[in-house]
Protein backbone atom coordinates (compact mmCIF):
# COMPACT_ATOMS: atom_id res chain seq x y z
CA UNK A 1 0.00 0.00 0.00
CA UNK A 2 1.34 3.56 -1.06
CA UNK A 3 1.86 6.53 1.54
CA UNK A 4 2.46 9.02 -0.65
CA UNK A 5 -2.17 9.20 -1.68
CA UNK A 6 -3.07 11.33 1.28
CA UNK A 7 -3.68 14.59 -1.03
CA UNK A 8 -6.48 12.74 -3.33
CA UNK A 9 -7.87 9.85 -1.14
CA UNK A 10 -11.60 9.96 -2.36
CA UNK A 11 -12.18 8.84 -6.46
CA UNK A 12 -16.19 8.48 -7.28
CA UNK A 13 -16.19 5.00 -9.48
CA UNK A 14 -19.06 4.78 -11.81
CA UNK A 15 -19.95 1.84 -13.52
CA UNK A 16 -22.01 2.29 -16.47
CA UNK A 17 -23.45 -0.55 -19.39
CA UNK A 18 -20.03 -0.48 -21.80
CA UNK A 19 -18.28 -3.59 -22.09
CA UNK A 20 -15.12 -3.37 -19.83
CA UNK A 21 -16.28 -5.15 -16.44
CA UNK A 22 -13.59 -7.31 -15.56
CA UNK A 23 -11.68 -3.64 -15.87
CA UNK A 24 -13.27 -1.55 -13.72
CA UNK A 25 -12.87 -4.25 -10.72
CA UNK A 26 -9.48 -4.44 -11.71
CA UNK A 27 -9.31 -0.19 -11.30
CA UNK A 28 -11.22 -0.86 -8.03
CA UNK A 29 -9.21 -3.68 -6.40
CA UNK A 30 -6.20 -1.14 -7.25
CA UNK A 31 -7.91 1.61 -6.13
CA UNK A 32 -7.83 0.10 -2.79
CA UNK A 33 -4.72 -1.37 -2.01
CA UNK A 34 -3.44 2.32 -2.90
CA UNK A 35 -5.77 2.67 0.07
CA UNK A 36 -8.41 5.43 -1.95
CA UNK A 37 -11.95 5.54 -0.80
CA UNK A 38 -14.34 4.73 -3.34
CA UNK A 39 -18.01 5.84 -4.12
CA UNK A 40 -19.01 3.85 -5.91
CA UNK A 41 -22.23 3.37 -8.39
CA UNK A 42 -23.59 0.84 -10.73
CA UNK A 43 -26.22 1.68 -13.55
CA UNK A 44 -28.65 -0.61 -14.28
CA UNK A 45 -27.00 -1.72 -17.26
CA UNK A 46 -24.30 -2.14 -15.70
CA UNK A 47 -25.66 -4.68 -13.59
CA UNK A 48 -26.12 -7.07 -16.30
CA UNK A 49 -23.24 -6.50 -18.36
CA UNK A 50 -21.51 -7.51 -15.03
CA UNK A 51 -23.05 -10.76 -14.65
CA UNK A 52 -22.46 -11.44 -18.61
CA UNK A 53 -18.46 -10.68 -18.57
CA UNK A 54 -17.40 -11.59 -14.77
CA UNK A 55 -18.20 -14.24 -12.17
CA UNK A 56 -19.53 -11.68 -9.61
CA UNK A 57 -23.26 -12.90 -8.97
CA UNK A 58 -25.42 -9.73 -7.74
CA UNK A 59 -27.96 -10.18 -5.99
CA UNK A 60 -31.01 -8.54 -6.08
CA UNK A 61 -30.94 -5.15 -3.50
CA UNK A 62 -28.59 -2.18 -3.43
CA UNK A 63 -27.65 -3.00 0.17
CA UNK A 64 -27.57 -7.10 -0.90
CA UNK A 65 -24.98 -6.08 -3.74
CA UNK A 66 -23.01 -3.75 -0.87
CA UNK A 67 -23.12 -6.36 1.10
CA UNK A 68 -21.80 -9.16 -1.37
CA UNK A 69 -18.94 -6.52 -2.70
CA UNK A 70 -17.58 -5.55 0.93
CA UNK A 71 -16.58 -9.33 0.99
CA UNK A 72 -15.19 -9.90 -2.79
CA UNK A 73 -13.25 -6.88 -2.56
CA UNK A 74 -12.59 -7.70 0.94
CA UNK A 75 -12.48 -4.46 2.24
CA UNK A 76 -14.84 -1.96 4.99
CA UNK A 77 -17.79 0.08 4.55
CA UNK A 78 -15.42 3.01 5.30
CA UNK A 79 -12.96 2.34 2.29
CA UNK A 80 -16.29 1.66 -0.38
CA UNK A 81 -19.25 3.18 -0.27
CA UNK A 82 -21.87 1.78 -2.85
CA UNK A 83 -25.10 4.43 -3.88
CA UNK A 84 -27.96 3.20 -5.67
CA UNK A 85 -28.43 4.72 -9.09
CA UNK A 86 -31.42 6.48 -8.28
CA UNK A 87 -29.87 8.01 -4.88
CA UNK A 88 -30.42 11.34 -5.78
CA UNK A 89 -30.28 12.27 -1.86
CA UNK A 90 -26.42 11.42 -1.54
CA UNK A 91 -23.34 13.19 -1.18
CA UNK A 92 -22.63 12.49 -4.60
CA UNK A 93 -25.76 14.37 -6.26
CA UNK A 94 -24.58 17.95 -4.85
CA UNK A 95 -22.00 20.22 -5.81
CA UNK A 96 -20.46 20.69 -2.44
CA UNK A 97 -19.65 16.85 -1.93
CA UNK A 98 -16.14 16.09 -0.88
CA UNK A 99 -15.12 13.79 -3.92
CA UNK A 100 -13.08 16.46 -6.59
CA UNK A 101 -12.56 13.05 -9.30
CA UNK A 102 -14.87 11.32 -10.80
CA UNK A 103 -13.90 8.02 -13.37
CA UNK A 104 -16.51 6.42 -15.52
CA UNK A 105 -15.43 3.14 -16.37
CA UNK A 106 -16.22 1.85 -18.77
CA UNK A 107 -18.42 4.72 -19.82
CA UNK A 108 -21.47 3.51 -22.52
CA UNK A 109 -22.27 6.02 -25.08
CA UNK A 110 -25.66 6.38 -23.79
CA UNK A 111 -23.74 7.50 -20.93
CA UNK A 112 -21.57 9.98 -22.68
CA UNK A 113 -24.40 11.06 -24.98
CA UNK A 114 -26.45 12.21 -21.59
CA UNK A 115 -23.45 13.91 -19.88
CA UNK A 116 -22.86 15.51 -22.86
CA UNK A 117 -26.23 17.23 -22.91
CA UNK A 118 -26.59 18.03 -19.28
CA UNK A 119 -29.18 15.10 -18.59
CA UNK A 120 -28.92 14.30 -14.93
CA UNK A 121 -31.63 11.38 -15.13
CA UNK A 122 -29.73 8.96 -12.68
CA UNK A 123 -27.44 9.29 -10.32
CA UNK A 124 -24.19 8.68 -12.01
CA UNK A 125 -25.12 11.17 -15.06
CA UNK A 126 -26.09 13.75 -11.81
CA UNK A 127 -22.55 13.24 -10.54
CA UNK A 128 -20.61 13.71 -13.32
CA UNK A 129 -22.60 17.06 -14.01
CA UNK A 130 -21.81 18.25 -10.38
CA UNK A 131 -18.21 17.11 -11.35
CA UNK A 132 -17.78 19.74 -14.39
CA UNK A 133 -19.99 22.30 -13.09
CA UNK A 134 -17.77 22.13 -10.05
CA UNK A 135 -14.46 22.16 -12.32
CA UNK A 136 -13.49 19.06 -10.45
CA UNK A 137 -11.95 16.34 -12.21
CA UNK A 138 -13.75 13.66 -14.91
CA UNK A 139 -12.43 10.60 -16.70
CA UNK A 140 -14.21 9.15 -19.18
CA UNK A 141 -13.66 5.29 -19.86
CA UNK A 142 -16.07 5.45 -23.15
CA UNK A 143 -16.37 1.63 -24.60
CA UNK A 144 -17.51 1.42 -28.11
CA UNK A 145 -16.38 0.62 -31.55
CA UNK A 146 -16.70 1.68 -34.05
CA UNK A 147 -16.96 5.30 -32.76
CA UNK A 148 -19.96 7.32 -35.13
CA UNK A 149 -19.42 10.88 -36.00
CA UNK A 150 -22.21 11.28 -32.50
CA UNK A 151 -19.44 9.64 -30.49
CA UNK A 152 -16.71 11.60 -31.81
CA UNK A 153 -18.76 14.78 -31.41
CA UNK A 154 -20.05 14.41 -27.64
CA UNK A 155 -16.35 13.68 -26.88
CA UNK A 156 -14.99 16.66 -28.43
CA UNK A 157 -17.55 18.62 -26.93
CA UNK A 158 -16.64 17.12 -23.41
CA UNK A 159 -12.72 17.24 -24.23
CA UNK A 160 -12.99 20.61 -24.67
CA UNK A 161 -14.27 21.70 -21.21
CA UNK A 162 -11.47 19.60 -19.60
CA UNK A 163 -13.06 16.37 -19.37
CA UNK A 164 -10.39 13.73 -19.89
CA UNK A 165 -11.23 10.97 -22.50
CA UNK A 166 -9.65 8.07 -21.92
CA UNK A 167 -10.35 5.20 -23.56
CA UNK A 168 -9.76 1.14 -22.78
CA UNK A 169 -6.94 1.16 -25.30
CA UNK A 170 -3.63 -1.17 -24.20
CA UNK A 171 -0.10 -0.10 -25.45
CA UNK A 172 1.63 -3.24 -26.63
CA UNK A 173 5.22 -2.24 -26.01
CA UNK A 174 5.59 -3.92 -22.04
CA UNK A 175 4.81 -7.03 -24.66
CA UNK A 176 1.63 -8.47 -22.47
CA UNK A 177 1.38 -12.29 -21.86
CA UNK A 178 -2.21 -12.45 -20.32
CA UNK A 179 -5.39 -10.35 -19.67
CA UNK A 180 -4.09 -9.25 -16.20
CA UNK A 181 -1.36 -7.39 -18.21
CA UNK A 182 -4.02 -5.62 -20.58
CA UNK A 183 -5.92 -4.93 -17.59
CA UNK A 184 -3.08 -2.91 -15.47
CA UNK A 185 -1.96 -0.88 -18.26
CA UNK A 186 -5.06 0.42 -19.14
CA UNK A 187 -5.78 0.86 -15.11
CA UNK A 188 -2.16 2.46 -14.86
CA UNK A 189 -3.07 5.24 -16.96
CA UNK A 190 -6.45 5.87 -15.38
CA UNK A 191 -4.32 6.49 -11.86
CA UNK A 192 -1.75 8.46 -13.68
CA UNK A 193 -4.16 10.58 -14.94
CA UNK A 194 -6.00 10.60 -11.23
CA UNK A 195 -2.21 11.31 -9.83
CA UNK A 196 -2.35 8.29 -7.73
CA UNK A 197 1.16 6.68 -7.09
CA UNK A 198 1.24 3.17 -7.23
CA UNK A 199 4.34 0.47 -6.96
CA UNK A 200 2.10 -1.67 -9.10
CA UNK A 201 2.46 0.90 -11.96
CA UNK A 202 4.47 -0.33 -14.84
CA UNK A 203 6.97 2.39 -16.19
CA UNK A 204 7.91 2.59 -19.94
CA UNK A 205 11.72 2.06 -19.89
CA UNK A 206 13.49 5.18 -22.12
C1 LIG B 1 -23.45 -7.32 -22.78
C2 LIG B 1 -23.65 -5.87 -23.16
C3 LIG B 1 -22.58 -5.15 -23.62
C4 LIG B 1 -22.74 -3.80 -23.99
N1 LIG B 1 -21.64 -3.12 -24.42
C5 LIG B 1 -21.75 -1.79 -24.72
C6 LIG B 1 -20.59 -1.06 -25.09
O1 LIG B 1 -19.47 -1.58 -25.14
N2 LIG B 1 -20.74 0.27 -25.33
C7 LIG B 1 -21.96 0.90 -25.25
O2 LIG B 1 -22.00 2.12 -25.47
N3 LIG B 1 -23.08 0.22 -24.91
C8 LIG B 1 -23.01 -1.11 -24.64
N4 LIG B 1 -24.13 -1.83 -24.27
C9 LIG B 1 -25.43 -1.15 -24.31
C10 LIG B 1 -25.72 -0.33 -23.02
O3 LIG B 1 -25.76 -1.19 -21.90
C11 LIG B 1 -27.07 0.43 -23.18
O4 LIG B 1 -26.93 1.45 -24.16
C12 LIG B 1 -27.58 1.02 -21.89
O5 LIG B 1 -28.76 1.78 -22.16
C13 LIG B 1 -26.56 1.91 -21.21
O6 LIG B 1 -27.15 2.45 -20.04
P1 LIG B 1 -26.28 3.23 -18.96
O7 LIG B 1 -25.41 4.19 -19.71
O8 LIG B 1 -27.28 3.94 -18.10
O9 LIG B 1 -25.51 2.24 -18.18
C14 LIG B 1 -24.00 -3.17 -23.91
C15 LIG B 1 -25.10 -3.91 -23.42
C16 LIG B 1 -24.93 -5.25 -23.06
C17 LIG B 1 -26.12 -6.03 -22.55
Amino acid sequence: MSKSNNFSDRVIVAISGASGAPLVINLISRLLTENIKIDLIISNSAKIVIQQETDLKLPDTTDKIYQYLLNYFKTTDKQLKLYDTNNFLSPIASGSSIADKMVICPCSSATLSAITQGLSDNLIRRGADCIIKEKKQLIIVHRESPLSTIHLKNMLKLSKIGVTILPPNPGFYLKPTKIEDILNFITDRILQNLKIKSPLSKKWMY
